[in-house]
């Protein structure tokens, strides 16, 4: 007999990140399916919190595919900016605004403070909803620690990347090939915490 496969959509258009989230689950009896495959409409991003926005594109896929949902939401908080830009960071220089705008803004702001006070932390949390009115969404968050620097490095990842200073490696995680990104990053420890607890539903008989 055929093992079960269970589908799960994942509320982003990212690619790359779907990629990523299915070789990540393999061995599960999981197949991952980007919201692009059934014309989920965005949603705005309306809450306060990671989590909260998470939870709002998990339900809002679910609501239209009729399939459990996988969401994350994910930013840079800079300290002497009081976590900012936050929710915000993909939006930081204004909606619509690309990578390299958003990325001016934030080394202009930290410019006038030494380099010791420029530490910032990527946060992102990731979430599993059964369906779209499941009232016990399952959580994970992850944060990855670095301090920024004005002269942008690297050419892999995206973001803010290019000024995200990585002590442990001394390079900034542009310049971290994409699987050692994926074994330090905020997201990839979201998505760690969260296949633990997928595991326990979903692990093959
Ligand atoms: P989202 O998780 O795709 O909504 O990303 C939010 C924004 O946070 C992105 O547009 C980036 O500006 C920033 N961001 C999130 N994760 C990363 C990362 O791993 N590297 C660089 N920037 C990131």
């Amino acid at each position: 007999m055929q093992a079960k496969v269970n589908r799960i959509v994942f509320a982003s258009g990212n690619a790359g990140k779907v990629r990523e989230i299915g070789q990540l689950l393999e061995g599960l009896s999981i197949n991952i399916l980007p919201q692009s495959d059934f014309n989920v409409p965005e949603i705005e991003e309306t809450g306060r919190t990671f989590v909260e926005n998470a939870i709002l594109k998990a339900r809002n896929a679910a609501h239209y595919t009729g399939l459990p949902a996988i969401a994350d939401d994910s930013g840079i908080a800079v300290d002497v900016l009081q976590g900012r830009p936050g929710i915000v960071s993909a939006r930081f220089a204004g909606v619509g605004a690309s990578d390299e705008d958003n990325l001016l803004k934030l080394i202009d702001m930290i410019k006038p403070f030494p380099e010791e006070q420029r530490t910032a932390r990527f946060i992102c949390s990731m979430v599993y909803l059964r369906h779209e009115h499941d009232p016990i969404p399952m959580i994970a968050q992850g944060v990855w620690e670095g301090q920024l620097v004005t002269d942008p490095k690297g050419k892999n990842g995206f973001g803010y990347d290019p000024i995200f200073y990585v002590s442990s490696h001394q390079c900034t995680s542009a310049e971290l090939p994409p699987e050692i990104k994926n074994t330090l990053s905020h997201r990839g420890q979201a998505l760690k915490q969260l296949l633990v607890k997928l595991n326990e539903i979903y692990s093959m008989e």
